[in-house]
């Protein structure tokens, strides 16, 4: 039995509907493909060679097979399965090992507490019911001294003009409907669940976007739209 405990129905369905796309370097996850680069180094630098990493919420696979090709070994996870079954089809296309897997971090984290050098769970907190939950399990599945990146969208009146109403009705970055204004995360809540189980802040950067160049660049110590922020575990 699959624990959906933590999980939003609605929210997994809108990505089961969507899963056909993740690879589609044109269509509306293409914004994913484009800041795959900057994140991955965000994760990687930070990190000892050959990393077990837990990639939570992992989609069609886009960050895992990244972090695969820059030499971690990668467990990733998803409640949509029709997303697990693209990233397994298309890691297989590509010849990377990647270990996925159709289940919640909470039941990965009780089987395999303490095991991964790192946990990445990108783009997913604002997606989930209790996101401190989320976090709780990522830090169980952390070795000591492991590390942890959190990726997410600030609840600001910018974030609700730039990511919303310009990511996704104007400029059509990502699919109509993906966020929901209420459940976006500001940078101390994200910090204060860290803290509650545990986990250090490190650092924190932000992906700046600008539309006329259509690039997007990474600014640290910065807390804007799109940010990642990275804690460890003592
Ligand atoms: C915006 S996508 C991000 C995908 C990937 N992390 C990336 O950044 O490329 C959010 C993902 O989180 C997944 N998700 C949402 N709630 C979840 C939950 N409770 N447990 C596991 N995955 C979940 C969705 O199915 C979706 O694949």
């Amino acid at each position: 039995m699959k624990s959906f405990e933590n999980a939003d129905k609605k929210e997994i369905e809108k990505f089961d509907n969507v899963s056909q796309i993740w690879w589609d370097l044109k269509g509306e996850m293409g914004t994913l493909h484009v800041i795959n680069p900057l994140r991955t180094h965000f994760i990687m630098e930070k990190l000892p060679p050959n990393p077990k990493i837990l990639d939570v919420g992992c989609g069609g696979g886009i960050l895992s097979e990244a972090l695969t090709k820059a030499g971690a070994q990668v467990t990733g996870l998803d409640l949509s399965e029709a997303s697990i079954e693209v990233a397994k089809k298309h890691a297989q296309s590509q010849n990377l090992q990647i270990d996925y897997r159709y289940e919640s971090v909470q039941d990965v984290a009780d089987k395999h507490a303490g095991t991964f050098d790192a946990v990445a769970c990108m783009e997913m907190l604002e997606h989930v019911p209790e996101p401190g939950k989320v976090i709780a399990a990522c830090a169980k599945a952390l070795k000591p001294g492991g590390q942890a990146f959190f990726s997410t969208i600030n609840r600001t009146p910018k974030a609700f003009l730039f990511a919303i109403i310009g990511g996704e009705y104007i400029l059509r970055l990502l699919p109509r409907g993906t966020h929901t204004y209420s459940k976006l995360i500001r940078p101390a809540e994200l910090k204060a669940w860290n803290k509650e189980v545990g986990l250090q802040f490190e650092r924190l950067a932000s992906l700046m976007y600008n539309p006329f160049t259509r690039k997007f660049k990474v600014a640290h110590n910065k807390e804007d739209v799109n940010y990642m922020a990275h804690f460890s575990r003592a």
